[in-house]
């Protein structure tokens, strides 16, 4: 919140502030261990997103291998206009922003036709919100930008009270990192959380050739290994531990039974790692695996019946000719 104050200073139309938890969330210690210390071990993807994170995470969207950014990229920009003309928000409210690449399609369309919004970047990671902010700002000069930052995960209640229609922005395929239950618990707080006229644009990956998903997430310069290895870094800081990221690789895989990509951290050969905050230690086998992430893939089907189970009704679909990616438009359900 300090920081709020002096940005505000600088920039009439830059804002930051923190979204509190709704509900109590476990610490990162109590994610270690309710997650690190058990079998199987997977730890929530949350915490991939320190600075260094999300900009791994940024080079990843780079990649030849990614197709989901500039799939979805091209989707929002054929789509931009046509979504501003139909739900005219005052309100763009953007869940998990990270760099707001591709959200600069809408504020395009806005700008064209003389549209006014204002725009509510939410994400766990600070840094990111700030900057994408301040580029923001500085790229469109007639837009507000309100920084959130806070976890998604720990309630919705908390998010401003914002007068007249918000459109709720979630990109990026994110709803796929979460498991169906969750996903669909997520979606229903949302739903809850917004007016009776409010809509939500969200982005979604789709089943497709088994190589392609798998390249995606095994991309040649080794960046998503990093991201992937980075958490170690994270563990190393938060929990004092020492992990030697050289101990371990990164794997991804796409499971065909549950339709997800899979990230794992596999240790490369047997290891004590020492997690000093915990005053513990876990023994690593050869072969041992961490779950870091998973990322489903949707059916046209699957993906409109996870929104109706969580009160959304279907307006628009829009996805390119090879069915790569689904960009869906959804309002609450009377
Ligand atoms: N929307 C962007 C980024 C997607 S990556 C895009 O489409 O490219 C997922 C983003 O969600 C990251 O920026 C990450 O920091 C954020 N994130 C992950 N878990 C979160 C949580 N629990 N609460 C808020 N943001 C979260
Ligand atoms: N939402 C992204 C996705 O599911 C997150 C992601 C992309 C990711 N590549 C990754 C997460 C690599 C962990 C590791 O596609």
């Amino acid at each position: 919140m300090e920081s709020i104050a002096k940005a505000e200073q600088m920039e009439p139309r830059l804002n930051c502030q923190k979204v509190l938890p709704t509900r109590s969330v476990p610490s990162l210690l109590d994610d270690v261990k309710q997650g690190l210390l058990q079998v199987p071990r997977r730890l929530p993807a949350k915490y991939f997103y320190d600075e260094h994170g999300s900009q791994l995470f940024d080079k990843i969207c780079d990649t030849h291998e990614y197709y989901p950014t500039r799939t979805e990229d091209s989707l929002l920009e054929n789509a931009a206009e046509d979504i501003i003309k139909h739900c005219q928000p005052a309100h763009l409210v953007e869940l998990g922003s990270g760099t707001s690449r591709k959200t600069r399609r809408l504020f395009d369309a806005c700008e064209k036709h003389d549209h006014q919004v204002k725009y509510w970047p939410f994400d766990v990671c600070e840094e990111m919100v700030k900057k994408a902010s301040e580029s923001l700002v500085d790229e469109y000069h007639w837009l507000d930008v309100n920084g959130l930052v806070g976890d998604y995960n720990a309630g919705l209640k908390h998010l401003p009270e914002l007068p007249g229609r918000s459109l709720y922005v979630f990109l990026g395929g994110t709803i796929g990192n979460f498991a169906h239950d969750e996903g669909v618990a997520f979606l229903s707080e949302l739903r809850q959380s917004m007016s009776a006229d409010d809509m939500l644009l969200m982005g979604a990956d789709r089943i497709k050739d088994e190589g392609i998903l798998n390249s995606a997430y095994n991309d040649k310069e080794g960046i998503t290994a990093a991201f992937n290895l980075n958490l170690l870094n994270v563990l190393n800081k938060e929990v004092e531990a020492d992990f030697d990221s050289e101990k371990f690789k990164h794997h991804a895989f796409f499971n065909q039974d549950e339709s997800q990509i899979e990230m794992h951290l596999i240790a490369t050969e047997q290891q004590t790692v020492k997690l000093q905050a915990l005053e513990t230690e876990i023994l690593f086998e050869e072969g041992d695996s961490i779950l870091t992430e998973i990322s489903r893939k949707f059916t046209q089907t699957s993906l409109s019946n996870m929104l109706k189970e969580a009160g959304f009704a279907l307006t628009k679909h829009f996805s390119p000719e090879n069915n790569y990616f689904s960009l869906v438009l959804a309002s609450p359900e009377a």
